[in-house]
């Protein structure tokens, strides 16, 4: 695993960013996972820049979710479709079939978690998968003592997380109680991981995740198992490291 410190979110989004477009050079139409949250919006906005300025063609690129609500309505505002959708493929610019993520309003619950496993294979498998962390430590939705083998499936969030994310939501008990999330096994697959941290809030997580021992008590730990991580965290959440 490669730990990066960077001074700040600035900066951080600014070396991802740079990482998608060296890939983007190798590969036009490499698959880009992306995560929501506010972490990584640095990256988003980066990427958009290079795209304008005509130094980066993303018009191949193709994104997938890592994530999403379960029971928000079509074209709700946080659903993660319409945040990627809002915050990554409209100011890239590309078409809404470059993007595919989980069904999140499916009847069948099961059968949509399937479903976007064999999508992502069919796709090819994903190129570069951007994640955040959680303050208890979780990538994606995948909670403390998630499997480290697990597939994308049905979790149910912890009331940690619903406090974390209720800033997105009018009113707290708006924060659904169950998603979608891909599993930590369907993580692992993807051919470089970048984790992106910043602010103290996350210090404690990424030691863990680090420099602690692997375990599914602390879900990003897995990225331990990696060939290849790259963490980038600005100085308030390496403070722990
Ligand atoms: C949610 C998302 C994660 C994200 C986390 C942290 O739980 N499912 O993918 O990493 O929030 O969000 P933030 O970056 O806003 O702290």
């Amino acid at each position: 695993m490669e730990v990066v410190i960077v001074p700040d979110a600035t900066a951080g989004g600014g070396l991802i960013a740079g990482a998608i477009a060296d890939l983007l050079r190798r590969k036009p139409d490499a698959l880009l996972g992306v995560a929501t949250g506010s972490t990584p919006l640095p990256v988003y906005r980066a990427l958009a820049g290079l795209a304008g300025e005509g130094r980066t063609d993303v018009s191949r690129a193709r994104i997938c979710q890592l994530d999403e609500y379960v029971g928000l309505p079509a074209g709700h505002p946080e659903s993660y479709r319409s945040v990627v959708l809002r915050e990554v493929v409209e100011p890239l610019g590309l078409a809404e079939e470059s993007f595919m993520g989980p069904d999140g309003t499916a009847e069948d619950i099961v059968e949509a978690c399937a479903a976007y496993e064999r999508t992502l294979a069919e796709a090819g498998g994903v190129d570069l998968q951007l994640l955040g962390i959680g303050t208890d430590g979780h990538i994606g939705f995948n909670e403390p003592c998630s499997s480290l083998a697990s597939r994308t499936r049905i979790k149910t969030l912890t009331e940690q997380t619903r406090k974390d994310n209720a800033r997105f939501f009018d009113r707290p008990e708006d924060v659904p109680h169950h998603v979608i999330t891909q599993g930590i096994g369907t993580i692992l697959e993807a051919r470089h991981l970048v984790l992106l941290a910043t602010g103290e809030a996350k210090a404690e997580a990424v030691a863990l995740a680090v420099e602690g021992p692997l375990a599914a008590v602390v879900p990003a730990s897995a990225l331990q198992m990696h060939p290849h991580a790259t963490v980038v965290v600005d100085e308030a959440a390496a403070s722990k490291l």
